[in-house]
């Protein structure tokens, strides 16, 4: 079975190096994690039933501090790219980034944003984002595991880019009920979701699907794409009575 998602690590993988090939089959072994084409995404052993609690998260960057290859693969950088070219608005007074990871695709958002916070369950990847972000005096991070721990203030862009689809349906409808209680008027949510084969809660569409249908009463599709890999969907904030900034 091919134990990984992202188009770099296939490649690791492809390539056979010994050691990383080991480290992720210990990873992937110990943690239960993605499955390969082929393997059953709803049968009953097949998707995990439940949200991903912070430690599957921790045991990832416990072996590798860049689990993903956010800073160096192909996929993220076109991925980062797209997402950055299809925001609405050249810059936002308060963004927010849920599961920011090191800080790689926060460091590249900070430009558009007067203040931007990433949160993360991993107390480990903050202190990197942290690092990787020392020149971006407009950002902050925070330890936090949505939809449970949810920031205070108000936004005018929410990022979930490769995140919702760790939550089972239970919590991402409360995730939805979060970014509600956090929209300024006519913000912008940007989810981005990997759609290959995982054993996460949520596939990437039925992530932002199930997201943009609970988020219909205050939220309407502004933009969509889709490549062979990801799709990007960009909502806008529909509510006339979206609070304002506290
Ligand atoms: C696949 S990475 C995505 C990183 C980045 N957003 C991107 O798109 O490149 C997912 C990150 O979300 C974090 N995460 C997972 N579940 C979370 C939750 N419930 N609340 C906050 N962060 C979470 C993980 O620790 C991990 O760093």
């Amino acid at each position: 079975m091919r134990t990984d998602k992202r188009p770099s690590r296939r490649l690791l993988l492809q390539a056979g190096g010994a050691a990383a090939t080991g480290a992720m089959l210990q990873m992937n072994g110990a943690l239960g994690e993605e499955a390969g084409p082929g393997a059953p995404t709803d049968a009953p052993t097949g998707r995990r039933p439940t949200s991903l609690d912070p430690d599957y998260f921790k045991g990832m960057y416990a072996t590798d501090p860049d689990p993903w290859r956010f800073a160096t693969s192909a996929y993220e950088r076109d991925k980062y790219a797209a997402t950055l070219a299809a925001l609405p608005r050249p810059r936002y007074v308060s963004g927010l980034e849920v599961g920011c990871s090191i800080g790689v695709f926060t460091h590249q958002l900070c430009p558009r944003c007067d203040a931007l916070i990433g949160l993360d369950v991993v107390s480990s990847v903050l202190e990197a984002a942290r690092a990787r972000c020392a020149d971006c005096p407009n950002v902050s991070f925070r330890l936090a595991a949505v939809p449970a721990d949810w920031p205070d203030g108000r936004f005018d862009l929410i990022m979930i880019s490769e995140v919702a689809y760790y939550l089972d349906r239970a919590d991402l409808a409360r995730l939805v009920a979060r970014v509600e209680g956090a929209l300024l008027p006519d913000a912008d949510i940007v989810l981005v979701h990997w759609l290959g084969v995982t054993h996460y809660p949520l596939s990437g569409d039925d992530a932002a699907e199930g997201f943009i249908a609970g988020a219909r009463g205050f939220a309407r599709v502004l933009k969509q794409s889709r490549t062979a890999e990801y799709r990007l969907d960009v909502l806008r904030a529909t509510k006339s009575d979206a609070r304002s900034a506290q």
